[in-house]
């Protein structure tokens, strides 16, 4: 039984979240297809750990399985090696009765969902979330794809795997701040739907498949309410429009998307407060925690080019300007703000600095 059912417009899918469970690989995909050919893709960092025991657990289940091991980090969501899927799916024979496999973190599984949306029109694929930020974000709500040399995730597909194995123990790898980047959304979570698992964190506790199915569910659910990203997800963008600001000045190098967010969490948290949207002390509660998870709670880049960086974003509708503020811990809302104004709270917040 799965842990979760994701139910969207084009079918449903299985998540499961336990540990050792990638070891049971084999049996999820014989239940999702046909065929017996599984190609797994992988990264440079993931396959000497987990690509032998993903392997083998499909081939207990009958499954040929080709795979690709492409270079760690995002400079692999390029069109070059797309294109190089597209030609190693076809030396193995790969059909539309067989599986793709992502294991890898939200790199690996961007690239190789889009892959599998577009070769022969669409394959079915499985998310191997082995990142935090994979296993709570990335893997869930079907958004798939590659950056282009002008800008990160231009071209795309939204496209729903047919399940999702989420195997915590293989967290025990990661290095710390890329476990830190991870907390950064799960943090997120709590602050805009789960007070819980805010409070829990806050007090310390450990048990990550907990903290992971919660941040599971609230994804899905919110997902679910608006699979094509026009409204309720506008949510999970909390922190995310100063976090994209701060990356994109910084040019995307020297700093994480986690660590963006974080700042970028704290600082909406702050404007928040300013406009009188957010419980006071809600900044300062978020800006601890993410301190004690090593994460960054400060910029030095300018507001105002922070301010042009948030107006140039290619999510920025026309009119309305929606920005997510929180009322307090565990409630979040996407609130129509006037530029002007906005830009006036915020560079109140810079000043204070
Ligand atoms: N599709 C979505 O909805 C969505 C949401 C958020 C982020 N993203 C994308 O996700 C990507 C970032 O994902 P990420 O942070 O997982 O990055 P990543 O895939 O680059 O993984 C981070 C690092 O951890 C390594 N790694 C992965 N699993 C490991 C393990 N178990 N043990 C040891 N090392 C391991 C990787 O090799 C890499 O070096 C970005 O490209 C971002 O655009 C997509
Ligand atoms: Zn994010």
């Amino acid at each position: 039984m799965p842990d979760i059912m994701a139910n969207t417009n084009n079918g449903n899918y299985p998540i499961f979240i336990q540990s050792g469970k990638l070891d049971r690989l084999g049996e999820i995909a014989a239940s999702c297809v046909k065929g017996r050919k599984a190609f797994v893709v992988t990264d440079s960092n993931v396959a000497p750990l987990y690509l032998v025991r993903a392997v083998d657990a499909l081939k207990k289940e009958g499954f040929s399985t080709p795979s690709c091991t492409v270079p760690a980090g995002e400079s692999s969501k390029s069109r070059d090696i797309l294109f190089m899927l597209f030609e190693q799916f076809n030396a193995a024979g790969v059909s539309r009765a067989d599986v793709i496999v992502a294991l890898g973190g939200g790199v690996i599984g961007d690239l190789t969902g889009f892959a599998a949306a577009s070769y022969m029109r669409g394959c079915p694929f499985i998310q191997v979330p082995t990142t935090l930020l994979a296993q709570v974000d990335s893997s869930i709500g079907g958004k798939t794809g590659i950056d282009l040399p002008f800008g990160k995730n231009l071209v795309g597909a939204f496209y729903q795997p047919r399940a999702v194995l989420i195997d915590p123990s293989v967290l025990s790898t990661l290095t710390r701040s890329v476990t830190a980047e991870g907390m950064a959304e799960v943090i997120k979570y709590g602050c805009i739907r789960d007070r819980l698992l805010f409070e829990s964190i806050e007090k310390g506790m450990s048990d990550l498949e907990w903290m992971i199915e919660r941040c599971v569910r609230i994804k899905t659910t919110v997902v679910q309410n608006d699979e094509y990203d026009t409204g309720e997800r506008m949510l999970l963008n909390f922190g995310h429009t100063i976090g994209h600001a701060i990356e994109k000045v910084s040019g995307y190098s020297g700093i994480s998307h986690g660590e963006a967010v974080a700042i970028g969490m704290v600082y909406a948290a702050k404007t928040g407060e300013s406009f009188g949207h957010t419980e006071k002390g809600t900044a300062e509660r978020i800006r601890k925690l993410l301190k004690k998870w090593q994460l960054p709670v400060q910029t030095h880049i300018p507001v105002e080019e922070i301010f042009d960086a948030m107006m140039s974003d290619k999510k920025r509708l026309t009119g309305k300007f929606f920005f997510v503020f929180l009322s307090r811990i565990g409630e979040a809302s996407a609130i129509p703000t006037e530029k002007d104004s906005l830009f006036e709270r915020m560079k109140g917040v810079w000043d204070d600095e």
